[in-house]
């Protein structure tokens, strides 16, 4: 592995979607790809940074292990004792992955629920708020950045709530169509109350370029914002 240039962000990335087991045979997910976290971790290999991958259930090839630590997870449930482990080691979080926003509740991932001809009611539960968890417990010098998925009208004023709510220091607000997509409308909303964008439909392996550059920026704000 390339050595990192002195001063690296250490980055602890997320992707793709989760797997909620319904039975032994089901589960309940999501249309999350994994390539946003895929090409944020793919942007920044190639800077030689320190890179951590949390990636979840996707097809898509995950990048070479030589050059970034890639931990895989399927439920909310391991995704939240990965971060936990992982987060305190890294100074920027970004949080890419589609967690699922409630899981079914009583199961018994052994067996399987035979066919009975008639419906079947499922019971879900919440799932805890990951980012949210996670502000609470991390140090100052540390940076998240969180992925709000909204519809096109409440786009920024939803992201908006969410930066305050799960104290980040900033959101990419994407419009739902960036699910399962290659390209992407963002606007990134920063804690300092100004709004950055790209400009323009990119596709994702830019975006994560624009992203990662704007980095400095990024956290120079949230210092600001907090002092
Ligand atoms: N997130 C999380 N834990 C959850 C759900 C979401 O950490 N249980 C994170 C996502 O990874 C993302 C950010 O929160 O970085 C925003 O996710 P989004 O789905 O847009 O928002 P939610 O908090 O799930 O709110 P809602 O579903 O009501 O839009």
């Amino acid at each position: 592995m390339e050595a990192s240039p002195a001063n690296a962000p250490r980055l602890l990335i997320t992707a793709g979607p989760t797997w909620e087991p319904i039975d032994a045979v089901r589960y309940l997910t999501n249309r999350s790809s994994g390539r946003m976290g895929l090409a944020l971790a793919q942007s920044s290999i190639r800077r030689s940074w320190p890179t951590t991958l949390l990636l979840g259930p996707t097809p898509l090839p995950p990048p070479d292990t030589s050059h970034c630590s890639i931990r895989r997870f399927q439920t909310t449930a391991q995704l939240q004792a990965l971060l936990v482990e992982h987060w305190p080691s890294h100074d920027v979080l970004l949080m890419a992955a589609a967690v699922a926003d409630y899981r079914p509740a009583d199961v018994d991932p052994t067996q399987k629920r035979p066919r009975r001809g008639q419906g079947w009611h499922l019971a879900l539960e919440p799932t805890p708020d990951l980012l949210a968890h996670l502000a609470r417990t991390s140090r100052p010098d540390q940076t998240l950045i969180g992925f709000a998925l909204e519809p096109a009208d409440r786009l920024i004023e939803s992201a908006r709530r969410k930066l305050a709510q799960k104290h980040l220091d900033a959101i990419v607000a994407n419009d739902l169509t960036t699910m399962d997509s290659d390209t992407i409308i963002a606007t990134l909303l920063l804690r300092d109350g100004r709004t950055l964008s790209p400009g323009r439909e990119l596709e994702k392996v830019q975006f994560a370029n624009w992203l990662l550059d704007e980095l400095a920026t990024i956290r120079a704000a949230a210092r600001t914002a907090r002092a």
